[in-house]
């Protein structure tokens, strides 16, 4: 590397010190769905109204709506924003030049796929690769111009994004497995490492900043309703995903003046305008439709003190509710660390047949129904049990699970996650084709031995 390589790079390693000083001394909003406030200048929030004949300071006001009107005032999402320029102020967007790998739904290339089928994590990315650069779309369903249904994606980047994205079609639940990110919102900052999830409103614009070298991970957009916390019946009104460990940002602006790229994802296709300033220009806001991260260590895990285990529905963190009660357009559940203490039970996931498809996702560790290690289920890979496809333990964990002493079990070897949608996820063709989709998977259920032994 000459010396132009070698300032660069260090330049590189400046810019993600600042940027991990930065993140680590951020303040937040506490509290999920919360009508939250937040000024970067004090008295740029106007009082007693929303839009006054002058917004404070010289602001342009400006509602973002992420729910229709009407929609029912518990479900109802909607932000007041105080910004340098109202987001009108910006020229036409013009088709980029192709979409990299995303892909949106209808997903109706390839037939849909009745296999289990399991991934390696993505390969490195080209260098130079940005966060939206290095989105790749496993598949899904629905159709994100009637939003119904949602995508998997998966992301590997090695560079901070300078332009700013935003998505019409969806909210975006991004799951990173290695590699912290700094999250530039218009509401403010963000920050995540792996372990954390961090929940991106439809159409509300960001930027990615990396805190490492390199980022990786998993994201789900969610074209249907906004995901909210799953009701908790007969558990109470605490557990699951506590409301208060969610965290929005406090406000904080851009007042930058020069050209800015903003790519703009409309009904699958990515567009692209350049301003001539930065639009994360939001010195104040208001609201329900904002940005949230969440430590999936603070969930509250529930699960038997007696036999069996619960559905795994028990570990649904968010919901995104369809048009028929519980059944969900898709949930992000999660299997944390915990207990296991069930008395004659089998006591990993059981053999299992769903009308809901499941594709799961592992940020570290391992998962209790599956060996681990190379050419297993490994951080960053992914598995996907489609409609009724059947699937359950492994051999090797059925064998040691049916063996084992029953005394109290700690799990918490690993942190694994699921996205879980009423419909079956269709791939796209680079997922189908991909030369990490594992050829053998079907092989960890074979062998599972003949026990039947008929009484006479
Ligand atoms: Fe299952």
């Amino acid at each position: 590397m000459g010396d132009g390589g070698t300032s660069r790079a260090s330049a590189f390693e400046r810019e993600r010190g600042e940027a991990r000083k930065t993140a680590e001394g951020l303040a937040y909003l506490s509290g999920f769905g919360n009508e939250h406030s937040s000024e970067a200048v004090p008295g740029a929030l106007p009082e007693g109204r929303n839009s006054p004949q002058r917004a404070p300071l010289g602001l342009y006001a400006e509602q973002l709506s992420g729910t229709a009107f009407t929609e029912p005032r518990a479900h109802n999402r909607r932000s007041w924003l105080y910004r340098i320029r109202p987001s009108a102020a910006h020229p036409a967007f013009t088709r980029a030049a192709g979409n990299g790998g995303l892909r949106t739904a209808p997903f109706a290339d390839i037939a849909p796929d009745p296999n289990r089928l399991r991934w390696d994590p993505l390969p490195q990315p080209a260098p130079g690769t940005d966060f939206l650069d290095g989105l790749w779309t496993l598949g899904g369903n629905g159709d994100a111009t009637q939003r119904t249904g949602m995508a998997v994606h998966l992301y590997h980047a090695d560079a901070s994004m300078e332009r700013v994205f935003s998505d019409a079609d969806g909210e975006l639940l991004i799951v990173p497995e290695r590699g912290g990110l700094l999250l530039h919102t218009e509401f403010g900052l963000l920050h995540v490492e792996p372990g954390h999830v961090a929940l991106i409103p439809r159409g509300v614009r960001f930027r990615v900043e990396l805190l490492e070298a390199t980022a990786r991970g998993y994201v789900c957009e969610n074209y249907g309703s906004p995901f909210r916390l799953p009701d908790l019946g007969p558990i109470g009104a605490n557990g699951l995903a506590n409301a208060r460990d969610f965290l929005a940002p406090v406000a904080a602006y851009e007042d930058a003046e020069g050209p800015v790229e903003v790519v703009n994802k409309f009904c699958g296709n990515l567009w692209t305008a350049t301003y001539d300033h930065s639009p994360l220009d939001v010195v104040a806001w208001h609201g329900t439709h904002v940005p949230y991260a969440y430590d999936l260590r603070r969930f509250n895990v529930i699960g038997s003190i007696s036999y069996d285990h619960p559905d795994p529905s028990i570990f649904t963190v968010l919901t995104s509710p369809s048009d028929t009660p519980g059944l969900a357009g898709v949930d992000f559940v999660v299997f944390a660390p915990r207990w296991l203490v069930g008395e004659n039970t089998f006591r990993p996931p059981y053999f299992h047949r769903n009308v809901m498809s499941e594709y799961m996702g592992l940020i570290e560790g391992a998962y209790d129904a599956k060996t681990a290690g190379k050419g297993g289920f490994v951080p960053g890979g992914g598995s996907l049990h489609n409609m009724m496809s059947a699937h359950g333990p492994d051999r090797e964990t059925f064998d040691r699970a049916s063996a084992a002493e029953l005394k109290p079990q700690k799990v918490d070897d690993g942190l694994a996650f699921m996205f879980e949608t009423r419909w079956p996820v269709t791939l796209t063709p680079q997922a189908a084709t991909a030369e990490h989709l594992q050829q053998r998977y079907d092989d960890v259920w074979q062998g599972l031995e003949r026990h039947f032994r008929p009484l006479h």
